[in-house]
């Protein structure tokens, strides 16, 4: 019984919003009120600059990751707890307790999450993305890809199969929370990494 209390241990984790404390800290702004209205990593360096930006980033891979070895621990590896871990971890982060249950993405936490479950699949699929950011500049689209990448690697690369239905449930969280960055897409409207403002 002691494995499940990773799970609400993930959700607190996740729930500490890297980005809402850096606004707050470096600015005393709320990050939800500026740029793109997110609390996440692609907001916060857009927000409040790249130093901020990379920091919220790590910090919050760092939450996913940490969440799945807690699970590992707490369970002696029960791969149904470590994967309940990384979806708690990333529901702390998309509805935060803490934070009126307002919060981010979640894609670098998915990061985090999924390096330490399926560490090649989510390489590829990371090096997809960040060619596509890079080719582009719209790193939304780079998360939508990385996302809807992962499942189709995990399949094929034979992972086991909580590993991928997670992946499939992080894919579906991504592209909800995702609606309107793919609207702006579809518009022409979404923000390039590097300009200035933003609607
Ligand atoms: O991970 C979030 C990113 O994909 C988009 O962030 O602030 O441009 O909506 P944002």
């Amino acid at each position: 019984m002691l494995s499940y209390a990773s799970l609400l241990i993930g959700y607190l984790l996740g729930s500490i919003s890297f980005s809402y404390l850096a606004g707050k800290l470096l600015k005393g702004i709320d990050i939800r009120q500026h740029g793109s209205g997110n609390a996440g990593a692609t907001n916060t360096l857009r927000v409040l600059g790249k130093g901020p930006g990379i920091t919220v980033l790590l910090l919050d891979m760092i939450k996913g990751v940490a969440a799945v070895w807690i699970g590992t621990w707490l369970s002696g590896g029960d791969p149904l707890i470590q994967v309940l871990s990384g979806l708690c971890v990333i529901a702390g982060h998309n509805w935060p307790v803490f934070f009126g249950f307002r919060g981010g993405k979640g894609i670098a936490t998915t990061i985090g999450v999924m390096v330490t479950l399926a560490f090649l699949p989510a390489l590829i699929a990371g090096l997809i993305a960040i060619a596509s950011i890079a080719l582009t500049r719209y790193v939304s689209l780079g998360s939508l890809l990385f996302t809807a990448i992962l499942p189709i690697l995990i399949w094929f690369m034979h992972y086991p199969v909580a590993i991928f239905i997670l992946s499939l449930l992080l894919f579906v969280f991504a592209w909800v929370r995702h609606r309107s960055n793919i609207g702006k897409l579809l518009t022409g409207r979404e923000n390039k990494l590097g300009a200035k403002r933003q609607a």
